[in-house]
């Protein structure tokens, strides 16, 4: 009796501790701290991470992920001839590394857990799993051979191992890029680039071998609206006017009136347009004419056209060309709308890869999906009508936006978390179990988690493959190949 009287009262004083210490922000009992899990670890996983992490001491955040590999598009999306886009990959690795901060790789959330399991573990659960699926065409010969989507031709180059079965024929000579953003304008830059300048990038063997027997010579990057609207940037625009060996070719009547509306134009659009301008329509100085002379391999942007039919031989079931209707812009600046004027045009390629954007899906019925707008209905981060689930990244805002931006966003959600801890919206005064309860519903399920020094193993021996052939890394191409590595 005496003895559960003592034990009521320590009960008593256990769970006061956890109302006074959420006042204080600061941990006296380890089991009341709060539990967050994270859902993939791209930059928004691992941002929004860092910022709990920091602006709560006592906070402790699991990352969830579907691959044996963290970072996401950082290693799957960002061109192999970018590598220090990837130094933020050293920031990642510093907030996993910390004792707050646990990796949980090769866990396909919605399916080897399911997200309520994951509530139930967790005080609040961050859904940062980013935009995997495609915006396809919906043109007929869409599913022809030779027609990809921008997701999986990247996903192949870069060793992804859903995509390592693409197997792209580069045998024809000219190949079609519906999009002018900046992945259509990745995928140009590696169709087009000297293999010597892959060579020494973290690009795929595979890959490189595909490459070095490419037949292409011209590469059409391909948008439904106009000069002013294009969607790439800059920096990504200057790389291809300098690609060596190859020259840009454009139709100067595309540019009619663009050089005339350039005042009204914001700066960074003004300098994106001047430059298309200059590369379009000036007479080159003697050296820079020499060079487009002398090379080999042409590319250009082709405006007001959008595809309305993949055409095919019916034989081989593969891509022979493709049919643009032809448009005219309905208003003006960023908000111009592409009208069809009713004439269309063939062209010719081998190769159609659309660049039109990517798209989150849905991987667990009981989160609320917008499919319209393909996101997590949310509110700063919050989701729609859940206590206690959140989003963060493409997952939250759409596909689009780079690293800077999605770690803005990441870092708003993770301070709406924050705020909810602190005014008690949301409760973490009931302690967890948090990975503890999640890995014991793994074991059963037969799922083995990699763990962030697992992933070290994999890296080591990826740096460790590309070494011998002068590379930063030559990536494991296969989940079985990584749990092999993750098991010696
Ligand atoms: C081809 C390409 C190139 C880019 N290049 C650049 C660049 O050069 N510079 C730049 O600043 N920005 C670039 N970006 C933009 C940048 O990649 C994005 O802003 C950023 O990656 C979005 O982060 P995210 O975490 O929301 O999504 P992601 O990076 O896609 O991360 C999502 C993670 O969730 C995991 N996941 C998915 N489903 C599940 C599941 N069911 N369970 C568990 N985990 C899951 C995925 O495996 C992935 O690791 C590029 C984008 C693309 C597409
Ligand atoms: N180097 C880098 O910094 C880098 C590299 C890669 C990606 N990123 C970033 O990642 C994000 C995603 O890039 P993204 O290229 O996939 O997307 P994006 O920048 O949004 O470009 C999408 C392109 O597809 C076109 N499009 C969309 N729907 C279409 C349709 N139904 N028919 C025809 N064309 C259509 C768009 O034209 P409209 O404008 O007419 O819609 C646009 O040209 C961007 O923010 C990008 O900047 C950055
Ligand atoms: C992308 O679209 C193709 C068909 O165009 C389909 O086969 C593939 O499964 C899709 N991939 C994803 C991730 O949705
Ligand atoms: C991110 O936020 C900072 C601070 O608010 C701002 O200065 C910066 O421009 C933002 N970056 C992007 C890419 O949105």
């Amino acid at each position: 009796m005496l003895l559960l009287v003592f034990y009521m009262v320590l009960h008593w004083f256990y769970w006061r501790a956890c109302v006074i210490v959420r006042g204080s922000g600061k941990a006296f009992f380890a089991s009341c701290n709060p539990k967050i899990c994270v859902v993939g670890s791209g930059p928004a996983g691992f941002y929004t991470a860092q910022h709990l992490i920091k602006a709560r001491q006592d906070a402790e955040v699991d990352i969830y992920e579907r691959l044996p590999v963290p970072f996401g598009l950082v290693r799957f999306g960002v061109a192999p001839d970018h590598p220090e886009v990837k130094n933020v990959i050293n920031t990642f690795t510093q907030t996993a590394k910390q004792s707050r901060c646990s990796f949980y790789g090769n866990v396909n959330v919605g399916k080897d857990v399911s997200i309520e399991e994951l509530q139930q573990a967790y005080h609040a659960v961050v859904l940062s799993y980013g935009a995997e699926g495609n915006r396809t065409m919906g043109v007929p010969g869409e599913q022809l051979a030779g027609v990809y989507s921008a997701q999986n031709f990247v996903g192949w180059y870069n060793g992804l191992p859903s995509c390592q079965e693409l197997n792209p024929d580069l045998s024809c000579e000219t190949a079609v890029i519906l999009g002018q953003g900046n992945v259509a304008l990745d995928i140009a830059r590696i169709l087009l680039s000297p293999v010597d300048i892959l060579k020494k990038t973290d690009i795929t063997q595979p890959t490189l071998e595909a490459l070095e027997r490419s037949q292409i010579r011209n590469v059409l990057i391909i948008g439904r609206r106009g000069p002013l609207q294009i969607a790439c940037t800059i920096k990504e625009l200057r790389e291809m006017v300098n690609l060596p060996d190859t020259r840009p070719e454009m139709v100067a009547a595309d540019f009619n009136g663009v050089a005339e509306a350039l005042k009204d134009v914001p700066r960074p659009r003004k300098r994106l347009t001047e430059l298309m301008l200059k590369t379009a329509l000036d007479t080159p100085g003697e050296k820079e004419q020499e060079r487009r002379n002398k090379a080999s391999r042409s590319w250009g942007f082709r405006f007001f056209r959008s595809p309305v039919e993949v055409l095919g031989d019916p034989d081989s079931m593969r891509v022979v060309g493709i049919r643009l209707a032809v448009n005219r812009l309905e208003g003006e600046g960023e908000g111009a709308r592409a009208v069809l004027t009713g004439e269309v045009e063939d062209v010719k390629c081998g190769l159609v890869i659309s660049s039109i954007g990517y798209k989150s899906v849905p991987i667990d019925p009981s989160v609320p999906f917008d499919s319209r707008k393909a996101i997590v209905p949310n509110n700063m981060g919050r989701v729609q009508h859940v206590s206690g689930l959140y989003c963060s990244g493409w997952l939250k805002t759409g596909p689009t936006g780079v690293i800077a931006t999605t770690m803005n966003n990441s870092f708003d959600t993770a301070r709406s978390l924050v705020e909810d801890i602190d005014s008690g919206t949301l409760d973490v005064s009931i302690s967890k179990p948090g990975s503890q309860s999640i890995s014991a519903l793994l074991e059963k399920r037969g799922v083995k988690p990699v763990s962030f020094s697992d992933w070290e193993k994999i890296d080591n021996a990826e740096m460790k493959k590309g070494e011998a052939s002068g590379k930063p890394r030559e990536k494991l191409l296969s989940v079985e190949e990584m749990l092999r590595v993750v098991q010696t």
